[in-house]
This record gives C-alpha cells, sequence and structure tokens, in this order.
C-alpha cells in the first residue's frame, strides 16, 4: 500500500463503509503475511486497538499483542484491555506490568523532556525483550493513521513514544488503516464492535500521566492523579460531555499549600483541572465547564482524593499554555 491517499478514495463515515473497508483489508493482511505471526503493541488507544480488533479477525491468535503498562496509565485502563482483547475477543495478549521499573527509573527526575526520554526508551526496551522472547515474530503491526503520514512535523517527533524496536528484524510492517483520518478509524471501531468509551476516547500521551504528575513523580501524588483523573471523567461522562470536548484531564503539581479538613490543618497538593478543544492540537480553546458541575468535581476530589486540598480551573488558551503542562 503506497503512503498516498488516493483522492477517489471514499470517506468512510458510515457502518456499511467501515465494513466493506475491513474486509478489504482483511483479505490484503491475509496475503500479506499468509500463516506467519504478526507483533503489535497495544496501548489501548483507538488506533492500536482499531488495528488489533481488525488482524483479530484476519488472522486471529498469530496476532500476538503487548500490553506494556508502564504505571502511567489512567484508572482502569490495563484491565479495560486485558477484558475487551483477552476475554471478549479472545486474543493472544502478553500484559506486561512494568510499573515498577518505570517507576524506579524515572526517580527524582523533574526535567520534563528528561522524563519523556525515559519514558520512550524504556517503553522500547520492555517491548523488544519480550519481542525478542517470541523468536517466531515476523511483520510488525503498527496503528499509524494518515495524519502520522502528514504530520512529518515537529508535533510528533517529540511526542511519539516507542517507535520501532531498532534492533530487530522484521520481514514488514503491517499497518492497515494509514491511510484512514481518526474520525474514519473511529468509524471502523465502532464496526469492529469495540466499546464505545475506548473508540471515542480523548487523546492520551504516550507518557501518560507522567506529563501530569509534573516534576519527579511519586508514587502517592501519581495515585492522586489517578484518582482525580478518574472522577472527572466520570462526572463528565454523566454530564454527557464524553466525546464532545476533545481532552479533559487533571494535573497534579509538586507543590502542597496550607489548608483545612475535618477542622484540621492540611498542608497537601492542588489539583489542576484542564479541559481544552481544538482542531489539530497546535492551538486550543477553553471549554466552559458549567459551574454546577465544576462544583461537584472540587466537592469530589477534595473529598475523594487523599492528599488534596484545592482544586483550580486553568483558563489558559494555546497559546500562551500549552494543552499538557510538561
Ligand atoms: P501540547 O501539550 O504540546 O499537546 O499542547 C498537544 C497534543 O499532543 C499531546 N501530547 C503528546 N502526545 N506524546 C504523545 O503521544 C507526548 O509526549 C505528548 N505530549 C503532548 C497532548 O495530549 C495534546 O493532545
Amino acid at each position: 500500500m503506497s503512503n498516498v491517499r488516493p483522492e477517489t478514495m471514499q470517506r468512510i463515515t458510515t457502518p456499511e463503509l467501515a465494513n466493506a473497508f475491513i474486509e478489504e483489508q482483511i483479505a490484503a493482511v491475509k496475503q500479506q503475511v499468509g500463516n506467519k505471526k504478526v507483533l503489535l503493541a497495544l496501548s489501548g488507544g483507538v488506533d492500536s486497538s482499531v488495528v488489533a480488533a481488525l488482524l483479530i479477525k484476519a488472522i486471529g491468535k498469530n496476532l500476538v499483542c503487548v500490553h506494556v503498562n508502564h504505571g502511567l496509565l489512567r484508572k482502569g485502563e490495563p484491565e479495560q484491555v486485558i477484558e475487551v482483547f483477552r476475554n471478549q475477543m479472545d486474543a493472544n495478549l502478553i500484559y506486561i506490568d512494568a510499573t515498577d521499573r518505570f517507576l524506579n527509573k524515572l526517580e527524582g527526575v523533574a526535567e520534563p523532556e528528561k522524563k519523556r526520554k525515559i519514558i520512550g526508551e524504556e517503553f522500547i526496551r520492555v517491548f523488544e525483550e519480550e519481542a525478542r522472547k517470541l523468536d517466531d515474530v515476523d511483520f510488525l503491526a503498527q496503528g499509524t493513521i494518515y495524519p502520522d503520514i502528514l504530520e512529518s512535523g515537529p508535533v510528533k517527533a517529540h511526542h511519539n513514544v516507542g517507535g520501532l524496536p531498532e534492533d530487530i528484524h522484521f520481514e514488514g510492517l503491517v499497518e492497515p488503516i494509514k491511510l484512514l483520518f481518526k474520525d474514519e478509524v473511529r468509524v471502523i471501531g465502532r464496526a469492529l464492535g469495540l466499546p464505545s468509551n475506548m473508540v471515542d476516547r480523548q487523546p492520551f500521551p504516550g507518557p501518560g500521566l507522567g506529563v501530569r504528575c509534573t516534576g519527579a513523580i511519586t508514587r502517592d501524588r501519581l495515585e492522586a492523579l489517578r484518582e482525580s483523573d478518574a472522577i472527572l471523567r466520570e462526572e463528565f461522562a454523566k454530564a454527557d460531555l464524553e466525546g464532545k470536548v476533545w481532552q479533559y484531564f487533571t494535573i497534579v503539581p509538586d507543590y502542597k499549600s496550607v489548608g483545612v479538613k475535618g477542622g484540621l490543618r492540611s498542608f497537601e497538593w492542588p489539583c489542576i483541572i484542564r479541559a481544552v478543544n481544538t482542531r489539530d492540537a497546535m492551538t486550543a480553546t477553553i471549554e466552559e465547564i458549567p459551574y454546577d458541575l465544576l462544583h461537584k468535581i472540587v466537592c469530589r476530589i477534595t473529598n475523594e482524593v487523599n492528599g488534596i486540598n484545592r482544586v483550580l480551573y486553568d483558563l489558559t488558551p494555546k497559546p500562551t499554555g500549552t494543552i499538557e503542562w510538561e
């Protein structure tokens, strides 16, 4: 398949068009890989999940999915990957909990780019180690999509975590969705029966919660971040905002302020809410969260999350702020 989308290619907008695309790709993948094995790093994001579901249909257990939990995933994510792919789709899924390995490497590292680099490199290393244990995989599958090809640019370059394992030779790459735009990938995902919260997921950076637990990551602050993020997502879902706001998440910075909790002085972290809309992530505007919803989120986070005594709402568009805090 060439890397250029033909001008005549129809935009995939309906389940019928999605099914036709799926059938076409199943045939193409079967032809490309025959009876050989294919390896896929399955993050649980939209793109890799759609590739996994498609390849399971095409080659079943000859697809080997590797899900690396770097300890910086959102609450419930690794569990959902295991539930959907291993339990429901009967995939050949290797789950690696590498939390300790990543957090140990990151201990005391406060510089944002250094953190990103450690996470990216460690990810490739863990993936390579697993790949080497499986001596009979011939192809590597990837969830490349068309904007990845178009954006040769700066956003992807510094954002990509993972990339190709360098010292393992594969016979070829399997990239069944590389000519599709994101909205088309979501239509395909729905047609493949993936759950809607997986298909409509907001973008999530490769280094995950690592860029939202600012400065040197500690386990307790990471936990406060994970819990506050889960509350925010739950309340957005209840308010029917899921899939309607580009990105919404919390940040827990590495400093504390004084407060009162249960009549006693507290000295705890603040939690910052960020909710933005954008078309291309180059600029972004603020989602105006209704005041009553904000109020509910503040109440829940300060009551339910250990270590948080204040909640702030970041009203800075991009520019001058970036979407993430690191
Ligand atoms: P910024 O913070 O630069 O983010 O305004 C723009 C978009 O990119 C996402 N992002 C990342 N994605 N690895 C990724 O895969 C990264 O290191 C990374 N940093 C930011 C961010 O979530 C937003 O959607």
